[in-house]
């Protein structure tokens, strides 16, 4: 589905990814691991267009997205949840959805069927983004990239500071959209989130994949040590 290769990436002098090659299968979930600072975020932004690369392509099911403006990524079916979520605060929830709305190519997804996956989003359809908790606000940050129908959905730490409740209930939609064949890319520091969620995973140090492989043949010890401090 997603086939990167040689990407690096730099801030003014300072490298940040370096030789990345990453196959991302189509229909299931690929976790990106690493702690802090390594570069995470930062390739997410590259697979979306938000990042120039220093070297190195993104193909999409065949086609060459390297040097596209992330609106035409999002028109060709990529989704993205930005780490942080960044819900517009003034906003009302139904005006967030709407811009989600506008990056769609063709039939956007009525809010019926998001609001069947995050009933959440129904109860608080006027209150404005900024008065959401941050675990409706990551739901709103999901509905949001999936009312574009996208194939490809890109998600930066979607459990950071959320509740155990809500992470499950994010869990579970995360798992329906796997049935539907979408396929994920999934930023995550909860291992065992990813673990539950993701086919294969690979780990990121200081800008490199260290360790990569199907979770099922990983030894989840190996992944650990790669993640602790
Ligand atoms: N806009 C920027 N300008 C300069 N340096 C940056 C910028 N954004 C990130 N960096 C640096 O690039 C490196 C990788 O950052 P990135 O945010 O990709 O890491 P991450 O793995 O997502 O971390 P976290 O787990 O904390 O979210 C860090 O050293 C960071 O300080
Ligand atoms: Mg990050």
């Amino acid at each position: 589905m997603l086939s990167v290769r040689g990407l690096e990436q730099a801030y003014g002098g300072s490298q940040t990814l370096r030789k990345i090659d990453l196959d991302v299968p189509a229909g299931s979930c690929t976790a990106l691991l690493g702690r802090n600072g390594v570069g995470k975020t930062t390739l997410l932004r590259c697979l979306m267009g938000e990042l120039p690369l220093r070297a190195g392509s993104v193909v999409l099911d065949g086609e060459d997205v390297t040097r596209l403006p992330s609106y035409r990524r999002a028109r060709l079916g990529m989704g993205y949840v930005p780490q942080g979520r960044e819900i517009f605060s003034r906003l009302t929830v139904a005006e967030n959805l709407a811009v989600g709305e506008s990056a769609a190519n063709g039939e956007a997804a009525p809010r019926e069927e998001l609001e069947q996956l995050f009933p959440i989003l129904r109860t608080m359809r006027n209150r404005r983004g900024g008065d959401l908790s941050g675990g409706q606000q990551q739901q709103l940050a999901i509905a949001r990239a999936l009312i574009s129908r996208p194939r490809l959905l890109l998600l930066d730490e979607p459990t950071e500071g959320i509740q155990p409740s809500t992470i499950k209930e994010i869990g579970r939609v995360l798992k329906s959209l796997l049935e539907r064949r979408i396929t994920i890319v999934l930023v995550e520091q909860y291992l065992d989130f990813a673990l539950e969620l993701a086919e294969q995973c690979a780990v990121i140090s200081r800008g490199e994949i260290v360790l990569r492989g199907r979770i099922a043949e990983l030894d989840p010890a190996q992944v650990r040590r790669h993640l602790a401090l």
